[in-house]
């Protein structure tokens, strides 16, 4: 493989220095360079970014070029939070929720999770891993070239298994939600989870690398989770919840105690969590689309980050609270729901995002880390969140080789 030179590209954005995760001020510092280039070694790795006029001469080396003329260049997105292994669609539920039926009234009636749980039951690993080689095509096709993938639709062995295995063939980061809904064939939570415990954690530890939790009412209280998440640590995984989503019941208290990675939603966060969050190590995963999407209140964005919170972005794609593949719809989002700069966005769906996967080799343009590009049809990076559902995605390059292309 030769040498990639991504040249005249109209502007390179990216945050600076090499600090993860990012806080408060230093989440909104983006470092921009006019008329830039992006040198990509044969490996995958970034060799240099800069200003064309100071390009060093490549005379006599095997160098392929790409033109970046009229293009911005930011760094790869990563979503920290998806669904993407599942059968069936829930269109039907949506029109319902349109006229009025809500997302936690379609679940207790065996809708929602457990509905799409009977349709992936069905579908078999090798249309799980087509399908979710499908999202992942489509979530590349919006710039994300890091994905985390959970799985949570099986809730039997075979089928989390499958899910896994799926998500881990097609290149993601497979997370174990092996905590997302009780279903029917087990009496209450306490006997799902001992069941899942030990018939189906020592196998999904091999694939997964995460563990996660739904502490929802009608799904997951407090306790049973602390003991799903406890056996899933003493198991090697890292920590998730779903938490806050439709009701403030401890998962934030819960994340803290036991030094989870993040808890993700935080709709209905109030202060004392904002603070809690604020004065930890774990990440609160934002999922502006879900909040949109079931007309919930908006997450604490802007507090969080005053803060000093960890704040990530991310689609939280899946069939029935999100079913959508696109971070840069979450951008905008962000700026115009969430009240965070375009900048903060960004290091929220790139630096953070990875952190939140334990990823520190990418997130950023810099020497050394992996070449993951997205080149935006756009003289400035901020059209990123400013066109809404645009297809603001001109060209993708990850690991070095150019996998979405629309010159
Ligand atoms: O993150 N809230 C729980 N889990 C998903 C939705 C899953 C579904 O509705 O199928 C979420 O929103
Ligand atoms: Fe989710």
């Amino acid at each position: 493989m030769s040498r990639l030179l991504i040249r005249d590209l109209a502007q390179v954005a990216t945050h600076r220095g090499t600090r993860a995760p990012l806080r408060g001020a230093a989440l909104g510092e983006v470092e921009t360079v006019e008329r830039a280039y992006v040198l990509v070694d044969p490996g995958g790795t970034i060799a240099a970014v800069g200003a064309m006029r100071d390009l060093p001469s490549l005379k006599g080396s095997d160098v392929e070029e790409l033109d970046g003329t009229g293009l911005a260049a930011i760094p790869g997105l990563v979503d920290c939070h998806t669904h993407p292994a599942f059968a069936g669609d829930r269109v039907g539920e949506f029109a319902l929720r349109a006229v009025g039926a809500t997302y936690e009234e379609l679940l207790a009636a065996g809708g929602g999770i457990l509905s799409t749980t009977r349709a992936t039951r069905e579908a078999g690993p090798d249309v799980l891993r087509e399908i979710v080689v499908r999202h992942r095509e489509a979530m590349l096709r919006h710039g994300t070239t890091t994905f985390e993938g959970k799985s949570g639709y099986g809730l039997d062995r075979d089928t989390e298994l499958a899910q896994l295995d799926a998500i881990a063939a097609a290149g993601g980061m497979p997370t174990w939600l092996g905590a997302h809904a009780v279903p029917p064939e087990h009496p209450d939570a306490d006997a799902y989870i001992d069941w899942a415990l030990s018939e189906v954690l020592p196998d999904a530890a091999k694939v997964a690398v995460a563990a996660d939790v739904f502490v929802e009412r009608g799904a997951f209280g407090v306790e049973p989770a602390r003991r799903y998440l406890r056996a899933c640590a003493d198991a090697g995984l890292a920590l998730r919840l779903h938490g806050d989503q439709l009701t403030e019941m401890g998962a934030v208290p819960l994340a803290l105690e036991l030094g989870a990675r993040s808890v993700d939603h935080l709709e209905s966060t109030g202060p004392a969590g904002v603070s809690a969050l604020a004065a930890s190590d774990v990440a609160a995963v934002l999922l502006p689309v879900a909040a949109l999407y079931l007309d919930r209140p908006k997450p604490p964005a802007r507090a969080l980050v005053d803060a000093g919170a960890i704040v990530a972005l991310a689609t939280d794609f899946n069939p029935g609270s999100a079913f959508c593949e696109s971070l840069p719809v979450v951008a905008t989002l962000a700026c115009t729901q969430l009240r965070l700069a375009p900048e903060e966005a960004l290091g929220a769906m790139t630096v953070n995002a990875a952190h939140v996967l334990g990823l520190h080799d990418r997130g950023r343009l810099a020497p050394g880390l992996r070449a993951d590009v997205v080149l935006l049809d756009a003289p400035d990076w901020r059209h990123l969140a400013y066109h809404l559902a645009a297809d603001v995605v001109h060209t993708v390059v990850r690991e070095g080789r150019v996998v979405v292309s629309r010159a």
